[in-house]
């Protein structure tokens, strides 16, 4: 079993690095591999729209983003921690998962994810939900908590305080060692479910 986490901080050692190391004990516990991937002030640039990875199934721009796409396709579930940016995730966050999501063509289908929203004190519901999409618009099954998956904090550390979010991302982790060794077992006993040919409905007539 492997996890893919992503550190949407440009902050070393900030807060969402302080969250990660609370889902790290639970998956070091349950030996389950894990690799960090830590955005910290590199430039990731957007989409462009170029169409691209339609054929080549990989994005134009050569850089973090195919290689974290190798890395998912190796991987059971995804962690995305982001610090919230006026009320959103952090821009190269959502950068990077845009064109992860659009460009690669590895089987997403049964890998778990779970999301994560670090803030002082606003926007961390929003950040959650909007973190959830890459998931649920990629038949990707997510591993929740018992509440809503944020933690507070301002200054660096800060988060340690916050006993709940912390609680929370170790409840998250076990349930999401739980469902990938439970997604391995249907896949071995059913296989992944049957698939469609893609039907687009642009809504222009
Ligand atoms: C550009 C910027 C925008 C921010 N916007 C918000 C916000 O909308 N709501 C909030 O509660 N905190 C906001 N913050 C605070 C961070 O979310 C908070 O400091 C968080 O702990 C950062 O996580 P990190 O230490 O992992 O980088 C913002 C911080 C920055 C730098």
């Amino acid at each position: 079993m492997k996890v893919l986490i992503i550190n949407g901080s440009p902050r070393k050692d900030g807060n969402c690095a302080r969250l990660i190391t609370e889902l790290e004990s639970v998956f070091a516990k349950e030996k389950v591999e894990v690799e960090e991937f830590r955005i910290g002030t590199r430039a990731i640039r957007g989409c462009i729209a170029c169409g691209h990875c339609y054929e080549a199934g990989a994005c134009a721009f050569d850089d973090e983003v195919n290689a974290l796409a190798k890395k998912l396709e190796g991987s059971d579930g995804l962690i995305v921690v982001s610090p919230v940016y006026y009320g959103s995730a952090n821009g190269s966050v959502v950068a990077l998962l845009d064109r992860l999501f659009y460009s690669s063509h590895c089987e997403k289908r049964m890998k778990v994810g779970a999301a994560f929203a670090v803030a002082r004190r606003g926007g961390t519901t929003a950040t959650f939900d909007e973190l959830n999409k890459y998931f649920t618009l990629n038949q990707m099954p997510i591993a929740s908590g018992r509440y809503w998956n944020i933690a507070f904090g301002r200054e660096k550390g800060q988060v340690e305080q916050d006993l709940e979010g912390l609680q929370n991302a170790r409840i998250v982790a076990r349930n999401m060692v739980f469902l990938m060794r439970s997604i391995a077992l249907g896949k071995e006993a059913y296989g992944l479910p049957e698939t469609e040919e893609t039907v687009r409905t642009h809504f222009i007539r």
